[in-house]
C-alpha cells in the first residue's frame, strides 16, 4: 500500500516525521514525501533534524506570498504530483493552508484522505485565521480523523463525523520531542549563569500589526523591571513579524533576537526557559511536557486542555497584561510552581505507531 505523507510548514514537517518515520518501518507499506514547501528554510531545517527527504518538491513558497496564491499554486501542484504517485491514502496535517488544499486535491481524484490532529476548534471561523476554516474543511473530506485528544474526538462527533471514522491517537508532536529531548542540543546562544531566560515566539496572523507590537514593548517594559531576566526570541521569517521585532527590540544586551532555531537547539531552549511567552500552536503543546509555564499571547485557544491543567494561561496580547501575567510568575514562586509542575495532555510518544496500526487496519478491511 503507498501512503503519501504531505507538508508545507515546519510544525507539519516537526509533527509528520514521526508518523513518515513509522511506516518506514513497515514492509507492507510503501511511504513517500510529497514537500509543498508552503515554507522554504524552515522545512528544510526540520526535514535534515529528522532525516527525512522529500520524494516530491514543489517548492511553492514566495516571500510575502498571500492566501489566494499560495492557494492556487497549491492545487495546481498538488493535483499533478496525485497524478503521477497515484497514492492508496494520502496523510496531511493540522491546519495550515497545505492541508486545506490537499484534502481538496485528494477529493477531486477521490483519493482517500486522513487527516492528522482532527477536530481541534476554537469554534470561531476568524480565530484562528485561516486555521480554523482550514481544519474544518480538511476534516470533512477526511476518511479518517486522527485526533489528539477526548476533546478533539468530541469536537468531531458534534460536527456529525462517523465515530468509526475518528481515532484519539495522540498528538505525534509528543514523539518528536520526547526522541529530541532526550539528546543533548547545544542551545548556541549566551545566556549568563545568573539571567532567568524568557523564551518568546510570534507568528500568527491575527498579531500582526498592534498586538506584535505591543509584546515587544511589554518585553521591553520586562527586562527594564528584572535585571535578572535575559530574552530569547527566535524571530519567524515573516516580513509581518521580523521587521517590528527589529524595530523595537534590535540591540538590548538582555534580548537575543536570533534565526530561527533548528528543532533540536529549540527544545534544549524549551528545557532552559524560566517561562515561555508564545502564540504557537506546538509550543502550547510541548512545553507542558518539559514542565516550563507558558503564556499564550492569544485570547482563545484551539487546545484548551493544558489551560484545563493549570499549565498553560491564555493572557492576549495587551502590553500590560503580557507584563503582569509574567511578573506574576517572576515574583511569586508558589503560582510559578503551579504553572511549572508538568502534564502531557497531549501524547504519550507512542502516536505514530498507533496511527500506523490504524491505517494497517483500514487497508484490511477495505480489502475484506
Ligand atoms: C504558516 C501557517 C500557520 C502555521 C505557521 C507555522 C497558513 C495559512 N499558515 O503561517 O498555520 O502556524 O505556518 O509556522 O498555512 N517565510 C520565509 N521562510 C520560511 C517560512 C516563511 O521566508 O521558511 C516567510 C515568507 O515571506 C512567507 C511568509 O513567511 O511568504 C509567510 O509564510 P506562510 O506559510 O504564508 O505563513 P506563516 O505565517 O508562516
Ligand atoms: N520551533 C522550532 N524552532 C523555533 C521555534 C519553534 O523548531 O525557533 C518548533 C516548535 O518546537 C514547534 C513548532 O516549531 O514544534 C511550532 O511551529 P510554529 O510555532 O511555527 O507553528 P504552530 O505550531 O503555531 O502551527
Amino acid at each position: 500500500m503507498k501512503v503519501m505523507c504531505v507538508i508545507g510548514t515546519r510544525p507539519e514537517a516537526i509533527k509528520m516525521a514521526p508518523v513518515v518515520n513509522a511506516f518506514k518501518k513497515c514492509e507492507d507499506f510503501e511511504v513517500c514525501v510529497l514537500a509543498t514547501a508552503q515554507h522554504r528554510d524552515l522545512l528544510d531545517q526540520a526535514f535534515s533534524l529528522f532525516d527525512i527527504q522529500a520524494d516530491y518538491d514543489l517548492n511553492i513558497m514566495q516571500p510575502g506570498q498571500t492566501l489566494p496564491e499560495l492557494t492556487s499554486r497549491l492545487i495546481v501542484g498538488i493535483d499533478k504530483i496525485l497524478t503521477e504517485a497515484k497514492p492508496d491514502l494520502v496523510i496531511g496535517q493540522g491546519d495550515t493552508t497545505t492541508v486545506f488544499v490537499t484534502a481538496l486535491a485528494c477529493f477531486y481524484q477521490k483519493i482517500p484522505f486522513a487527516h492528522l490532529e482532527a477536530g481541534l476548534r476554537t469554534h470561531d471561523l476568524y480565530s484562528p485565521f485561516p486555521e480554523e476554516a482550514n481544519r474544518i474543511l480538511a476534516g470533512n473530506l477526511a476518511c479518517l480523523h486522527f485526533a489528539p485528544t477526548e476533546v478533539s474526538k468530541n469536537n468531531l462527533l458534534r460536527e456529525a463525523m462517523k465515530p468509526e471514522q475518528i481515532f484519539v491517537t495522540g498528538n505525534t508532536v509528543i514523539d518528536a520531542l520526547l526522541a529530541t529531548a532526550q539528546k543533548d542540543f547545544p542551545l548556541e546562544v549566551d545566556i549568563p549563569e545568573d539571567k532567568r531566560m524568557v523564551l518568546v515566539t510570534s507568528h500568527r496572523r491575527e498579531n500582526f500589526g498592534q498586538p506584535i507590537i505591543n509584546t515587544c514593548q511589554a518585553i521591553l517594559e520586562l527586562v527594564k523591571k528584572y535585571e535578572d531576566i535575559c530574552v530569547v526570541f527566535p524571530v519567524h521569517p515573516n516580513p509581518n513579524i521580523r521587521n517590528v521585532v527589529d524595530e523595537y527590540l534590535l540591540n538590548h544586551d538582555r534580548i537575543k533576537l536570533v534565526s530561527p532555531f533548528d528543532y533540536g537547539p529549540f527544545v534544549s531552549a524549551m528545557k532552559k526557559a524560566y517561562i515561555i511567552l508564545t502564540d504557537s500552536g506546538g509550543v502550547q503543546e510541548e512545553a507542558p511536557a518539559l514542565g516550563k509555564p507558558v503564556l499564550v499571547l492569544r485570547r482563545d485557544t484551539e487546545r484548551p486542555e493544558a489551560v484545563t491543567e493549570g499549565v498553560v494561561k491564555l493572557i492576549g496580547t495587551e502590553k500590560q497584561d503580557i507584563v503582569n501575567e509574567a511578573s506574576i510568575l517572576l515574583d511569586n514562586v508558589d503560582a510559578y510552581r503551579a504553572m511549572a509542575k508538568g502534564a502531557s495532555p497531549y501524547g504519550d510518544g507512542n502516536s505514530s505507531e498507533r496511527i500506523v496500526q490504524i491505517v494497517r487496519a483500514y487497508f484490511e478491511q477495505a480489502q475484506r
